[in-house]
């Protein structure tokens, strides 16, 4: 066991309060080291076993090109902020993201609160070049900065019973005007993996993105990600990772269980029940421009099809 509960840290190892507000450097120095991990054909990426197969997309001409950052930070989904794209570039910077720690309980050897740079200091961060896929059908390339989800939950050693994990984001309604005027979704926004898809390697806690800390509005501090999922899995700003016997009910499927079901995994064949879900826009792409054939897991299904080699698909959703 490596990292300790805010209780079992002796005084001199607490991370000082000054510490937070440097948290972009340490995030920078840990970068200075970063090796780049998964995604493009690059030789690191092959020197690498665990990424040497990432898919390459689907088109003649596309490599996972990095979508322009300026497009990825203006144009989010943060129900909290707002029901728009626009306008939590604005509102998440009042956001407070210093101090911040994430509280992991339930089925597990080691629960406690832990300091995000705590939980960082134990991690070696990399670049993970993924293709986001949103359910509304459109999608980008993003370059995350971060670590797998299971070398956090490796650390505090899931019991056998653990079959689920929770995630529950921050609660700020002083700041977060929808769930000041509790609209729209039950607040905090929670999600839910099964244990064996947040233990996979291509799950990932990001902190970063394009070399530098996340933006507000893109989840800072920390994030999910799971790239072979709709987007709406990859909850924003956790403060709380639960180890489960059962299944969570997450924000979307409690909203509306018919739309949005816990597995969520892309599916071309699947439609949504309001559109299909067989292609997506480019983020950035004009309207009318040729859009994406969407690929099953959005192109990762050597890494994880055999997850759900005994479901149908077609009810799975
Ligand atoms: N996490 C929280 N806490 N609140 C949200 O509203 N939106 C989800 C997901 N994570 C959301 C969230 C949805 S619908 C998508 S598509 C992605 O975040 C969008 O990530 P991005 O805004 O960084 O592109």
């Amino acid at each position: 066991m490596i990292i300790k509960t805010k209780t079992a840290i002796p005084a001199s190892e607490i991370t000082d309060p000054l510490i937070f507000k440097d948290r972009r450097k340490i995030i920078k120095a840990l970068l200075a080291t970063m090796v780049t991990g998964a995604g493009i054909s690059s030789a690191s990426a092959n020197a690498n076993p665990a990424w040497a197969n990432l898919p390459q997309g689907n088109a003649d001409t596309e490599l996972l090109t990095p979508t322009p950052i300026e497009l990825i930070k203006n144009y989010t989904n943060y129900y909290e902020f707002a029901f728009n794209k626009q306008d939590a570039g604005s509102l998440a910077q009042n956001l407070r993201t210093d101090p911040w720690s994430v509280e992991i309980s339930g089925e597990v050897e080691k629960p406690g609160t832990y300091y995000l740079e705590d939980i960082l200091r134990r991690q070696t961060l990399q670049e993970y070049v993924y293709r986001f896929r949103c359910v509304e059908a459109w999608s980008m390339v993003v370059p995350w900065i971060g670590f797998p989800l299971g070398n956090l939950l490796t650390l505090v050693k899931p019991l056998s019973t653990a079959r689920f994990v929770k995630f529950t984001a921050t609660y700020q309604p002083e700041v977060m005007p929808r769930q000041r005027n509790n609209a729209m979704l039950h607040w905090p926004y929670v999600e839910g993996l099964r244990i064996d898809e947040a233990m996979h390697p291509l799950t990932i806690l990001a902190v970063g993105m394009y070399g530098d800390i996340l933006p507000k509005q893109n989840g800072a501090p920390l994030r999910l990600v799971v790239p072979w999922k709709y987007g709406f899995k990859s909850i924003k700003a956790i403060v709380k990772i639960e180890l489960l016997q059962k299944p969570p009910i997450t924000s979307w499927t409690q909203f509306a269980p018919n739309e949005y079901g816990f597995y969520s995994n892309i599916n071309p064949a699947v439609a949504h029940p309001r559109w299909s879900q067989s292609s997506e826009r480019l983020l950035g792409s004009r309207f009318f421009s040729p859009r994406r054939q969407t690929e099953l897991f959005n192109g990762y299904g050597e890494q994880v099809a055999s997850l759900y080699s005994d479901m149908d698909l077609r009810h799975f959703f």
